[in-house]
């Protein structure tokens, strides 16, 4: 029911625009927790049962963080006769049915690894050519979620068409399990997914992997814009969200630009650091995927990820990115549509120093102009602070921390009739 009337929106906002892959997921972005920026290899049945308790007694799952999800390193690496997979038997002696039907009993839904390769990047057996067998066991074990690689694609890819009819392939063997799959398309954004992806996956990787670090320029992330033709791996998040902005409008309800798992909590960089990565991926409308070590939480990370006020922009029933307004060297400010008329706004500094930082309506409304009333006045709210910081007219100047973001709602809209 819920679900019929955000989908009865979804239709009214965006009349002309097919949803994204017809499987009815991810109408707002996914939100949940994936093994491998913390663990990497290292995984196994302990691990990521512990990791589920911990997603519900921590109070995770009532935040909508309900998706687990087992990254590269879990198989066994040879097919049995029947050509199946199997999880390496000593990393989870059980078999996967057990581990999804006791992580399912927690309430929680579940994810699974793979790449539309021979091989896995981690060096696994992969599943190109593979698809229809392996989507069927997926279904079999329970699985709700399939994070789908890149690597050892054995040159098909370099243009749409190749890359589009590799995954297509796993979209439709997906369908044809008749479970329902949330299908993560992980290419790093070659060949451009947010063009070809949007009709077969619920979401697309925009960029190449994240790494646990703020604005580091690093060889193994060459690119600084989202047309070329390396996207790398230790991209940091400034990188990240650079090349997000130029691809926000392709994402749709049950189509979204994924800007990579967070690293909240993951101790590369500092506080505000972090909140200024939490902030765009909510904003931008990425999925929301924690990687850090849930069972164990400094109550920094819990300010961070907890803020159900930040949570409800990135899962807001308008379904719009913020857009990227302004650049003025190292600041950047964002505006975003929310429900019932209301507006987030982003204040960011990427610089080393704090900053008074301004936006005025005619920035905030750009594309209701000329029909924008800057004496209007307007409650404004501190996401963050969690509290109201009174009335403004025209405009609003903010103190922003170094590295650091401002998060405001505006609670009515300066376009006038
Ligand atoms: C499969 O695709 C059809 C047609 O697009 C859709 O109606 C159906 O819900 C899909 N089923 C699943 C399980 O994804
Ligand atoms: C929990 O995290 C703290 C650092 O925040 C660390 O010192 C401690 O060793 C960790 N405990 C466990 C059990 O991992
Ligand atoms: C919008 O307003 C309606 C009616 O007041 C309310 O039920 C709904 O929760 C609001 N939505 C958001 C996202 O604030
Ligand atoms: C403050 O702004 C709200 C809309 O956000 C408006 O309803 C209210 O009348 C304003 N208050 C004043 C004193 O202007």
């Amino acid at each position: 029911m819920i679900t019929s009337l955000i989908l009865a929106s979804a239709l009214a906002l965006v009349p002309t625009q097919v949803l994204a892959a017809d499987n009815g997921l991810a109408i707002t972005p996914q939100m949940g927790w994936n093994t491998w920026n913390k663990y990497g290899c290292n995984i196994d049945e302990q691990l990521i049962l512990d990791a589920a308790k911990s997603i519900v007694s921590s109070g995770l799952k009532d935040y909508g963080y309900n998706y687990v999800i087992i990254d590269d390193c879990w198989q066994k690496n040879k097919r049995e006769k029947n050509k199946e997979l199997l999880p390496d038997p000593t990393k989870f002696p059980r078999g996967m049915k057990a581990l999804v039907d006791d992580i399912h009993d927690m309430g929680l839904k579940v994810g699974i690894y793979s790449s539309a390769g021979t091989l896995t990047c981690g060096g696994h057996i992969a599943s190109l050519g593979y698809e229809e067998t392996d989507a069927k066991t997926w279904a079999k074990w329970g699985m709700d979620y399939l994070k789908y690689d890149n690597c050892y694609n054995q040159g098909q890819s370099g243009t749409p068409k190749l890359s589009y009819d590799r995954y297509k392939a796993m979209s439709d063997a997906l369908n044809n399990t008749g479970r329902p799959i949330l299908y993560s398309l992980c290419n790093w954004g070659e060949d451009g997914p947010w063009n070809f992806a949007s009709t077969i996956a619920n979401s697309w990787r925009m960029s190449g992997d994240i790494y646990d670090n703020f604005n580091r320029a690093d060889p193994a992330c060459p690119c600084e814009t989202y047309d070329c033709l390396l996207p790398g791996f230790r991209c940091s998040v400034m990188n990240i969200i650079n090349k997000a902005v130029a691809v926000g409008q392709k994402a749709r309800s049950g189509g979204w630009n994924d800007l990579d798992m967070l690293e909240v909590g993951n101790g590369g960089m500092s506080h505000e650091e972090y909140r200024l990565h939490y902030t765009m991926w909510a904003a931008l409308k990425s999925p929301l995927l924690l990687g850090n070590d849930v069972t164990n939480m400094t109550s920094e990370t819990k300010e961070i990820i907890m803020n159900k006020e930040v949570i409800a922009v990135n899962q807001d029933s308008s379904y719009s990115p913020a857009v990227r307004m302004w650049v003025k060297g190292d600041q950047q400010m964002f505006s975003g549509n929310l429900a019932n008329n209301t507006q987030v706004v982003i204040l960011l500094n990427a610089g080393d120093k704090a900053a008074k930082m301004t936006a005025t309506w005619d920035d905030i409304w750009f594309y209701s102009q000329p029909h924008v009333d800057a004496s209007k006045s307007i409650e404004v709210r501190d996401l963050w602070k969690k509290q109201s910081l009174g009335n403004f007219t025209d405009r609003i100047s903010l103190d922003v921390p170094a590295h650091g973001v401002r998060m405001i709602k505006f609670m009515d809209s300066a376009q006038s009739s």
